[in-house]
């Protein structure tokens, strides 16, 4: 490269870290903007916070039995059995994996349905054969935005994710399970729950620490819920047996962060254009998305791959946030995977310095998305907060982590301390059997 193509590089990449740079006052004015669109979003006003009521409150860890989970909410689903002792502690005895066709994503949503009630059909058949004819509780996790209408149904608001299945939205998504699981022949499976990943993820942290009062998912999509008093919920008409309820907040939906042409363009090019702004900037599904984009004008523009045009950056979708973890992470072997072998250092310290950017703006709105609703809950910053957090990108992407508690302390100081961010792997399946189990008794206890 001459020295004026690299010059004219390192330009382009100091212009890249200011579209993507977060400044304090930035991460400030997201946590007034959360405060302004939560108090909206509970009263029932127009908001980018939805702030749905779960009917779930908080569990005592004395709840007990085997249950089915569904967990459904990428590109995968799961079917798990979960064991709780009835003292806090939960097991997993047995788990299955289905990767979802493509056409059940993007098809009618019958497709999907019977996919799904084949899948718990399966699991059936493996693990539990000869208890096949007993009745059976099901939770069932499904991660995008419902409104509930009671703790076991709900309809589906509109897809978020790469999903598209017609004849969904609107629905009752636990009456459509039901309906494929006895066309199935599995009647006898009853559904008790019907939850959100991230409510799932709390009430598992709270089943085994009760100081946990926040559930995060920072994986495909990003979501956040917490415990709220149910007084301060203007638009739950009640009653409601508990002082707390769990919120489903879909803060993917969030919608006053400075958006650059970068994320306009993946906007624009989505099956979502308008929504999802702060999951866009945020979650794994595309940031490496957005790095793709930036890697795409860069070749263009002759600033990367001297040799020509590389096929995988023309691809939308084709480069992702895993092989950008895998990049921060220091290895090498996915230059040549993706097809760029023997890449010169210039041009691989760029792709690096695209990653970080990326990475570091998805890290710090998620810190501060996490201030901003601590200090909803307690303004003092005076007790013990611990947020269970699930998702590849919190788990598995280098230093994110690091740098989301970089904020939290940039912008809360010492009292960041209070606030223990904390692993909490397959909590969504967990954490609705749990709620499965509170169900499951008080139905009985009606009946
Ligand atoms: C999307 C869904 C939300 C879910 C999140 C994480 O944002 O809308 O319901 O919790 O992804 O899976």
């Amino acid at each position: 490269m001459s020295d004026s193509a690299a010059k004219e590089r390192d330009r382009f990449l100091a212009g890249l870290a200011g579209l993507f740079s977060v400044s304090v006052s930035d991460l400030r004015g997201i946590i007034v903007g959360f405060h302004e669109d939560m108090a909206h979003g509970l009263a029932g006003e127009r908001s980018s916070l939805q702030m749905i009521p779960s009917f779930v409150g908080r569990p005592t860890g004395r709840e007990k039995g085997r249950f089915l989970a569904l967990d459904l909410g990428g590109t995968n689903c799961r079917v798990l059995e979960v064991e709780l002792d009835g003292r806090g502690g939960a097991s997993i005895a047995a788990a299955s994996r289905f990767v979802i066709p493509q056409d059940c994503m993007h098809d009618e949503g019958e497709r999907l349905f019977d996919f799904l009630a084949g899948c718990i059909d399966s699991f059936i058949r493996e693990h539990a054969r000869r208890e096949r004819r007993r009745e059976r509780v099901l939770a069932f996790t499904f991660s995008f935005p419902v409104e509930q209408h009671s703790v076991s149904s709900g309809t589906l608001i509109g897809w978020t994710k790469a999903f598209t299945a017609s004849g969904v939205e609107g629905e009752d998504v636990a009456a459509l399970l039901s309906g494929a699981m006895k066309r199935r022949g599995l009647g006898s499976v009853r559904i008790a729950a019907l939850t959100n990943d991230t409510v799932g993820t709390l009430v598992a942290g709270c089943y085994a620490d009760r100081s946990c009062d926040m559930g995060v998912i920072l994986g495909t999509g990003t979501n956040a819920c917490y415990f709220e008093n149910t007084a301060r919920i203007g638009k739950f008409p009640g009653p409601f047996r508990s002082v707390e309820m769990i919120v489903n907040m879909e803060w993917g939906n969030f919608d006053r962060l400075k958006a650059n042409r970068y994320d306009a363009m993946l906007d624009a090019a989505s099956p979502n254009p308008g929504r999802q702004q702060l999951e866009k900037m945020v979650s794994g599904m595309y940031l490496g998305e957005i790095a793709r984009l930036i890697i795409r004008e860069m070749m263009e523009r002759r600033l990367l791959f001297e040799e020509g045009y590389h096929p995988t950056f023309s691809a939308p979708y084709a480069f992702t946030t895993e092989h950008l973890s895998l990049l921060a992470g220091g290895c090498d072997e996915v230059f040549a995977d993706l097809g760029l072998a023997n890449l010169p250092d210039e041009d691989q310290a760029a792709m690096l310095e695209i990653g970080r950017l990326v990475a570091l703006r998805s890290a710090c709105v998620a810190g501060a998305a996490i201030a901003a609703v601590i200090t909803w809950m307690e303004p003092g910053l005076e007790a013990d907060h611990a947020v269970a957090i699930d998702g590849a990108l919190f788990e598995k992407y280098p230093g994110y982590r690091h740098n989301m508690q970089a904020v939290m302390i940039e912008l809360l100081g010492d009292r960041a301390g209070r606030i223990a961010l904390v692993p909490a792997r397959d909590g969504s399946g967990i954490g609705a059997a749990v709620v499965a189990a509170v169900a499951a008794k008080t139905s009985r206890r009606i009946a």
